[in-house]
């Protein structure tokens, strides 16, 4: 049984004191839920201030990327030690604006998701195709080899906190969302390269997120579908009310 997962990518948005005001708002409404497992992902800055908020609640903090090193000279990163050591228990890694505007690549994903792993932070590792791809047929060669290059070298048994997430990158922002069939296939694809890399028993226990324009009002569509496992939410994630009616509805 895939417990739901519903993690908040808040991206470059809220102040630690912006932050402040969405875990008074949010945390009184899930504080202790047990239905889905809950994760805020906010920058760097304000992490401290929502894991000390978020202390003694169901719901977990996680940071939007990291580094693999576990430290070094490597100006401007943060390291999966300096993470679990402020109490972050989750890590989006892969998202597709790291790949795009940072360099990112599916090399360095499974080199983070193999430190995120060996320091016991649950990772979240996003793939997703672009427009072109899916318009010229390409979605599953892509997702095969991001699942597969993200999961070289992995042992089935170390990757039991293993979550994917499946955000196609035309539907992240654009309020475009994939149909509940695209995201069904794709989910089913992915699940079905996770157990060529893993074994059918790990793919069956790993959770699947969906990502991209996920709003209260398509969450329980969306979440209802065999092979999604939750939603990473960006920008419904921002408003305390919308990230939980998400959840709500997501659950349902
Ligand atoms: P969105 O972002 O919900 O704003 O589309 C999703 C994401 O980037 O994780």
């Amino acid at each position: 049984m895939r417990k739901k997962l519903f993690a908040a990518n808040w991206k470059m948005f809220k102040t630690p004191a912006e932050a402040t005001a969405f875990t008074d708002s949010f945390l009184p409404h899930v504080a202790n839920q047990s239905k889905a497992e809950v994760v805020l992902c906010p920058s760097m800055t304000s992490l401290g201030t929502v894991i000390a908020a978020a202390k003694g609640t169901q719901v977990k903090v996680g940071a939007q990327t990291m580094d693999y090193h576990d430290n070094g000279a490597f100006t401007g990163e943060t390291s999966p030690l300096m993470l679990k050591a402020v109490g972050a228990t989750h890590v989006i890694l892969g998202h597709s604006e790291r790949r795009q505007y940072f360099n990112e690549t599916d090399t360095s994903v499974n080199l983070k998701l193999k430190a995120a792993l060996a320091h016991s932070l649950i990772p979240i590792v996003c793939v997703g195709e672009h427009r072109e791809e899916r318009e010229s047929g390409q979605t599953n060669e892509v997702l095969k080899l991001q699942v597969e290059i993200a999961l070289e070298g992995i042992d089935a048994a170390a990757a039991a906190p293993l979550v994917i997430a499946y955000e196609p990158v035309w539907a992240i922002g654009t309020g475009l969302t994939a149909t509940p069939e695209m995201a069904a296939e794709a989910h089913k694809f992915i699940r079905a390269e996770i157990a060529k890399a893993l074994g059918a028993e790990r793919a069956a226990s790993t959770r699947i997120l969906y990502g991209g324009s996920v709003k209260p009002d398509n969450a329980a569509a969306l979440c209802a579908l065999e092979d999604i496992d939750g939603a990473l939410v960006g920008g419904a994630s921002l408003d305390p009310k919308s990230f939980h009616d998400i959840i709500r509805n997501g659950c349902a």
